[in-house]
């Protein structure tokens, strides 16, 4: 990267904030100043987000014994302990992943993280804008979308309010997916504690990055299409869980399965379009 990336650093950031309750260093004051917020509404959401990023660690685990072996990741954050590379290179060094962001800390320290690492890569982008996303050298140069991908949109759903938008989102992504694979996806709720997830969400109003939160039902009409995997949509720290599993409930995380396009596109084939007559032999 030559340009450095425009920075606010006066207006806290999701991101930055999250980066401040996991324990990491890559935040400002006013990020962390507003996560001192939240945490005073939401004593617990320290811990929720860790069961979130050990999710996403299990989920990682769980594609590759599944034999997908590339990710998409969008709203990767700050790199913090247990990257979505170094998990998988540990499992497989020839995994490949892309990682996606738009804020502009999160891309520099991955950028400079990954400045020798060959099977893994950083685009700066807003994951809204698809094209953009695929056409970037770092995700078509990277990943073979004719080969199963892992699509993940780990606790970042709730960063878009419209339900609608979200769906079409992951339909975009998922026609573009020749190869299928697997939908990852956590998301925050309200489900288990309405009320401080109210005092919360009013924090994260006065930073860039405002969130709400979905129901489980409303989470679950993501995967529309998309078989679940066991155990289903659950709470972060309810799936699959391993030894080192704790924290708390506050997201709803879930896997599923998704098709080849190219089955769609081989029965389209197969199947005479009536409007167009029986092709000549
Ligand atoms: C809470 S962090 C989650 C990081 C990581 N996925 C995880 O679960 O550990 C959300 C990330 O999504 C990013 N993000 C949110 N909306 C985005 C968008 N429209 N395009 C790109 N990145 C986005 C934020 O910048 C932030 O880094």
């Amino acid at each position: 990267m030559t340009e450095p990336l425009p920075l606010e650093e006066s207006v806290p950031n999701a991101a930055r904030m999250y980066d401040y309750h996991l324990g990491g260093c890559h935040n400002f004051e006013v990020d962390r100043a507003a996560a001192r917020r939240t945490e005073e509404v939401m004593p617990w959401v320290a811990a929720a987000l860790r069961a979130n990023r050990a999710f996403l660690g299990r989920a990682v685990r769980f594609c590759l014994a599944a034999g997908v072996r590339q990710f998409l990741d969008l709203g990767s954050g700050i790199p913090t302990v247990g990257n979505v590379h170094e998990i998988a290179h540990r499992i497989d060094p020839d995994a490949r992943v892309a990682y996606v962001d738009r804020e502009p800390v999160a891309v520099a320290h991955a950028a400079s993280i990954l400045r020798e690492v060959r099977t893994a890569s950083i685009t700066h982008a807003d994951f809204c804008d698809v094209d953009a996303v695929l056409a970037a050298p770092g995700v078509r140069d990277l990943l073979d979308l004719t080969e199963p991908v892992a699509l993940l949109l780990v606790a970042v759903l709730h960063f878009l309010p419209d339900d609608d938008a979200a769906a079409a989102l992951i339909a975009r992504y998922r026609s573009a997916l020749l190869g299928g694979g697997l939908l990852v996806i956590s998301h925050a709720t309200s489900d288990h504690d309405a009320d401080s997830a109210e005092a919360a969400m009013g924090t994260y109003r006065s930073t860039d990055s405002p969130v709400l939160t979905r129901t489980h039902a409303e989470v679950a009409a993501l995967f529309d299409g998309a078989d679940l995997v066991d155990p289903g949509l659950v709470d972060a720290t309810a799936w699959r869980p391993d030894t080192a599993t704790g924290g708390h409930p506050g997201f709803w995380a879930g896997v599923g399965t998704l098709p080849p396009v190219r089955d769609t596109a081989v029965t389209r084939l197969d199947t005479p379009d009536p409007a167009l007559g029986s092709p000549e032999r």
